[in-house]
């Protein structure tokens, strides 16, 4: 490993990596995974695909997909929500989910690309350059025509909009952390992760070989992304 390669863990945010918070994660984020797998589902996503979630976190969209498709390949870098989402698989013996532990910019796929590639509010994770490298490795992970659904914290507006927008979205946080995030949690969302504007990753998205198919975004800063590996 290059010595200026990033540290992923150390990035991943504390909290993904404390098996308490992994413990109430699912009320806390109450991930509704249906609206991704209706997209994936209009766009091909059949008994025969093979899907990879990146950054899969306790596997609620894993879940979903498994019951659909021939194969789910789960990979995450937090060795307690792998845990978490091991434990999952096992409970409801899905057999043909595959869970690894390991990152965007670390997983290695030693198969044949894959058909599908999903990501939900993980890749803010990283900062924008690595950002570019990581969507640069999906499109290796997926074969040509295949879809990448990427959902994620990002702030659909300009500079000069911040101060009104970012008000706003930490105005309508929840009071009670374990059914969502609060305004303290938002805030420190700002400071110290890495979301970025609509327009950076949307350039990102299309350097690195990926046609937008549809966007849609929630209160400015939710906002999922069907796109097509060129
Ligand atoms: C906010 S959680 C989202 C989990 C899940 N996708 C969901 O929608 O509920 C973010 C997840 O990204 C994972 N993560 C953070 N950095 C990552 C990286 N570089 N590669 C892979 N996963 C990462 C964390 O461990 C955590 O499980």
């Amino acid at each position: 490993m290059a010595q200026w390669w990033i540290d992923e863990l150390a990035h991943a945010g504390a909290e993904h990596l404390d098996p308490g918070y992994v413990a109430g994660y699912d009320r806390k984020s109450g991930v509704d995974p249906s609206q991704d797998v209706e997209r994936l589902v209009r766009h091909g996503l059949d008994a025969d695909a093979t899907v990879i979630e990146l950054g899969a976190g306790t596997g609620a969209l894993t879940l979903a997909l498994a019951p659909i498709c021939r194969r789910v390949i789960a990979v995450d870098v937090s060795p307690a929500m792998i845990a978490a989402l091991r434990d999952r698989v096992a409970e409801r013996g899905h057999h043909n989910v595959k869970v690894v532990e390991a990152g965007f910019l670390s997983y290695e796929h030693t198969e044949r690309p894959v058909d599908f590639v999903v990501s939900r509010n993980a890749l803010h994770h990283l900062p924008d350059f690595w950002k570019g490298i990581a969507l640069q490795r999906v499109a290796t992970l997926l074969r040509p025509g295949g879809i990448l659904r990427l959902r994620d914290l990002v702030f659909d507006f300009e500079p000069c909009e911040v101060d009104e927008r970012i008000d706003a979205w930490i105005a309508d946080a929840v009071d009670d952390p374990a059914v969502g995030w609060t305004a303290s949690e938002l805030a420190e969302h700002v400071r110290t992760e890495f979301s970025t504007y609509s327009w950076l990753l949307e350039a990102m998205l299309t350097r690195t070989g990926f046609e937008i198919l549809d966007r849609e975004f929630a209160r400015a800063a939710y906002g999922a992304y069907t796109c097509r590996r060129g």
